[in-house]
């Protein structure tokens, strides 16, 4: 190995201690897979109220105990506790920040009872931005880079280049920001400016619209960009519309953006080693698949029929998802010869759609509002079909999960579905799944019902189940692409500096 680096990763969420979505699972793996190419990376995160110190051996760091963190005219209380992300073959250091006003609640986001945004998130991750850095000039610890991901994280390289750009310890630190949804900006109003104490005369550079927009402000200071996967990369720049207005500011920032897909942990998302389900299997013994199929449809008390095929999905409830694909067709989609599952939680609106569904087709349906990790597995062992109509999607997991557990996604061509799900064609054999390009209830149907098709001949399902279960989208691959970066920007540094000492 070349260089070693110091990396220092932040997320909003991490699996097991956090998660509402792929970021939490992206946070988990991606720091071990880097760690273990030969890397010191540890983690940063908010310490949420409902993370429990004992069941995760969270313990205080004396230098850390106490912080005071100006957040607006207030100075706000913190400390940072620590603790490991457990994995199979590494032990990866997380630092948690606590905060008994902003963190000691039962949601991330958004307020459980409420289902609405915390009215305070812009001073909460204001404060975790700035905790952050706190956190490194108390440790005296200095990374080569930060790895910033999403809105939440997004205001560290802009501090770094401002408040802090004299800072001897923190000058030089290089900055990337991984852009996992662009449709989650952090946006709030010009007040909010003035609580970060960023200086004046960056307002109106960063400002989005007359609001202050977190994720604006990432992409004009953080040193790269990268997101989730290569077409999602070109389509956020190309398209104002998938770029959700801010292409024209990645426009500017186009030869500093890269595309990286993400990858699949397979020693949690794997049918031979899964300790969810109830009967592990492989490849060789795709025929234990229908014992999970069993377990599945006796869990929503439906029916087992061995010819009838469970179109699944797992999904935060959220106008990207394409559930008003599903409301349109789902009339249709009911006179076809299948059974539908969800297991999804969100907006408030889908969730109410998709109970009236369960009550209007119960004999055909189940439907759990929740969350549960554990039937997640369940799910992708068990179904048959997965299905993601998504509007737009930055990378998603879940098709490459069912992929592994022989189950054929019917995806929407865009984003990271596009990347990974590639269109079956009969006559070669090759292709692991179905795609529709429009968004548009037809067209779903369409391919829903070309899947449905080739569900009835059992020889070429089986090969299609075969195709997907034999891609390998390990993380290494991906961790690998992030350290180049890593290595492009510390080298740049090293350069800078060789040529300022001639
Ligand atoms: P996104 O991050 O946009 O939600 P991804 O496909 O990248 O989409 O990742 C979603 C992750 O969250 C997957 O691990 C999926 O299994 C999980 N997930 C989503 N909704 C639920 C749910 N209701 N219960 C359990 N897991 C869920
Ligand atoms: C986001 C995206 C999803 C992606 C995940 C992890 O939540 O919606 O497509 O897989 O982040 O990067």
């Amino acid at each position: 190995m070349a260089q070693s680096f110091n990396i220092l990763f932040l997320s909003s969420e991490v699996v097991p201690f956090a998660k509402t979505g792929g970021l939490a699972d992206v946070s988990f793996a991606l720091p071990q897979a880097i760690k273990e190419l030969g890397h010191e990376i540890r983690v940063m995160m908010p310490k949420y109220g409902f993370i429990s110190e004992r069941k995760f051996g969270i313990h205080e760091i004396i230098r850390l105990k106490e912080m005071d963190i100006p957040v607006g005219d207030k100075l706000q209380k913190g400390s940072a506790k620590a603790s490991f992300i457990v994995g199979q073959k590494t032990k990866v250091q997380v630092y948690f920040l606590e905060s008994e006003v902003y963190y000691n609640r039962n949601g991330l986001y958004v307020d459980p009872k409420t289902k609405k945004d915390y009215p305070d998130n812009d001073e909460r991750f204001i404060f975790f931005c700035k905790g952050v850095i706190e956190t490194l000039r108390k440790l005296g610890w200095r990374p080569d880079v930060i790895h910033c991901n999403d809105w939440q994280t997004a205001l560290v390289p802009v501090y770094l280049k401002t408040t802090y750009k004299d800072d001897p310890l923190l000058k030089g630190i290089k900055t990337i920001l991984t852009i996992h949804n662009i449709g989650y900006q952090g946006v709030f109003p010009k007040e909010s400016f003035l609580k970060s104490g960023l200086p004046d005369e960056i307002f109106p550079q960063i400002q989005h619209n007359g609001s202050f927009n977190f994720l604006k402000a990432g992409i004009l200071y953080a040193d790269f960009i990268t997101t989730v996967s290569p077409t999602y990369a070109k389509e956020i720049i190309a398209d104002d519309e998938l770029g959700a207005g801010l292409s024209d500011v990645l426009r500017k920032r186009k030869r500093d953006i890269f595309g990286i897909l993400n990858g699949v942990d397979y020693s949690v998302w794997s049918p031979e080693t899964d300790k969810f389900i109830p009967v592990p299997y492989g490849v060789q013994t795709i025929e234990s698949k229908y014992e999970n199929k069993k377990a599945l449809l006796k869990h929503f008390g439906l029916e087992y029929n061995e010819n009838i095929p469970v179109v699944a999905q797992i999904s935060r409830l959220a106008e990207q998802k394409g559930f008003d694909l599903i409301e349109e067709i789902i009339d249709k989609m009911m006179e076809l010869d299948l059974q539908y599952i969800v297991l999804g939680t969100g907006e408030p609106r889908y969730e109410e759609m998709l109970e009236r569904i369960k009550k209007k087709y119960p004999k055909k349906v189940g439907i759990h509002i929740g969350f549960s990790e554990e039937l997640a597995h369940l799910i992708e062992a068990g179904a048959d079909i997965f299905l993601m109509p998504s509007r737009y999607e930055p990378c998603g997991l879940n098709q490459m999960y069912s992929l592994r557990y022989g189950t054929v996604p019917v995806v929407r061509k865009t984003g990271g579905l596009a990347d990974t799900v590639e269109e079956f064609n009969p006559k070669t054999g090759r292709g692991t799944g179905f795609l529709f390009e429009k968004y548009n209830g037809q067209e779903l149907l369409k391919a829903l019902k070309k899947a449905l098709n080739f569900y009835k001949n059992k020889k070429v399902w089986l090969k299609l189940m075969k195709n997907g279960m034999a891609k390998d989208f390990s993380w290494s691959v991906s961790a690998r692409k992030y350290v180049e970066l890593y290595e492009k920007l510390v080298s740049v540094q090293k350069k800078a500096r060789t040529v300022k000492v001639k």
